[in-house]
């Protein structure tokens, strides 16, 4: 008995150790330990033997069981090892290859508009600022000149937050506009300042020109001796760049802000011959931005003295632009998150814009 257990012990390991793959191996385990397995059909067997012979026997019988389970353990283990060293040799990702076109993304019109203005802005030493969507009332009105009651405020359609009672915070807003940066930088800043502010506005309209939510981007300049003159020789070269237009006609129509003095509102040159539009030289005007000379009262609210310095703002809607530019039609599109237009209208990630190279793709 004894010397037969031995071998079949050592037929059965030489056997695990041969298995190649994991269904070799199983065989070898039904084969040994399954239903009516070598190992099983002699514990069936040992009933038939006198009680000290069984003893003996079945102890032997179970450390053979345990030996070839533990042993087919081990070496599945390492059948399932190299089988995945295997795989992921083969597996080999080539990182060199470029992406599949179709599934490639695209840059959303706003995102691209926006990198230009800061490229062209960039180049002119213009620095970046920031500001809160959810802004107070007095940087939204108050510190630009319309205190409570004052008209202006009317013709901004404000979204006001909620206060904890279910009722109307009127102390805290969506900005309306990106015109509250301008207190916060020359709170924050000395002069000289050069920024541009873009950033998300909200007014409380929506129609086929208006939408809830837009951006603006804001410029604001302020120096000793910064004069309308600059005011005009920025935008001109602004407007070339971005349209990519050297001769763009621009007009400077007076107009009236509260936080500038004088005001003016600006108009590019385009033609409207064939019914097709085109910006550039032509006999129409089309508006696109509202600046003026910073108020001194302005300037006085946020801590700089109107005696010594004075400078511009601008404020331009930029989904307006990028219209004009990009011949988009309909302003709600821009926000309707279909990936028929984005594939459409959208540019191609990567491509950054910048003067050297070119705004566009
Ligand atoms: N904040 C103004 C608007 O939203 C635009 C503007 C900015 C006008 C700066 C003058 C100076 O209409």
């Amino acid at each position: 008995m004894t010397g037969d257990a031995d071998d079949l012990k050592a037929a059965l390991l030489t056997r695990i150790e041969a298995a190649s793959d994991l269904k070799e191996l199983d065989d070898v385990r039904v084969e040994a330990l399954g239903k009516k397995g070598r190992i099983t059909e002699q514990m069936k067997g040992l009933g038939a033997l006198d009680p000290e012979a069984r003893k003996a026997a079945g102890q032997a019988l179970n450390v053979l069981k345990e030996t070839i389970a533990t042993a087919i353990e081990a070496r599945k283990f390492g059948l399932e090892r190299d089988a995945l060293n295997a795989k992921l040799v083969d597996d080999q990702v080539d990182v060199s290859l470029p992406a599949r076109p179709e599934t490639m993304g695209r840059l959303h019109p706003i995102s691209q508009t926006l990198d230009e203005i800061i490229a062209i802005f960039g180049e002119m030493g213009f620095a970046v600022a920031e500001g809160p969507d959810i802004e107070s009332d007095y940087y939204n009105f108050t510190a630009l000149n319309m205190p409570a009651e004052h008209p202006a405020r009317q013709m901004h359609d404000t979204f006001y937050m909620a206060d904890d009672q279910g009722g109307v915070d009127m102390t805290t807003v969506l900005r309306t506009h990106t015109s509250p940066v301008q207190v916060r930088t020359m709170e924050s800043q000395k002069p000289p300042i050069r920024i541009i502010a873009p950033g998300r506005t909200y007014r409380s309209d929506s129609d086929m020109t208006h939408t809830p939510m837009f951006h603006q981007v804001e410029g604001l300049v302020i120096d000793k001796k910064t004069h309308f003159g600059h005011l005009k020789g920025v935008l001109q070269d602004f407007c070339s760049a971005y349209f990519e237009i050297d001769d763009i006609p621009l007009q400077f129509r007076p107009s009236y802000f509260p936080f500038t003095e004088p005001s003016a509102e600006v108009d590019i040159g385009c033609s409207r011959k064939g019914g097709e539009l085109t910006i550039g030289p032509g006999e129409g005007w089309l508006e696109i931005l509202g600046c003026g000379m910073v108020n001194p009262k302005v300037l006085a609210m946020s801590g700089i003295d109107p005696d010594e310095y004075q400078g511009f703002a601008f404020g331009m809607g930029i989904e307006r632009i990028a219209m004009l530019k990009y011949g988009i039609p309909d302003l709600r599109t821009f926000f309707d998150a279909d990936l028929r237009w984005l594939k459409h209208y959208g540019f191609v990630p990567l491509e950054a814009a910048s003067l050297v190279r070119g705004l566009t793709p």
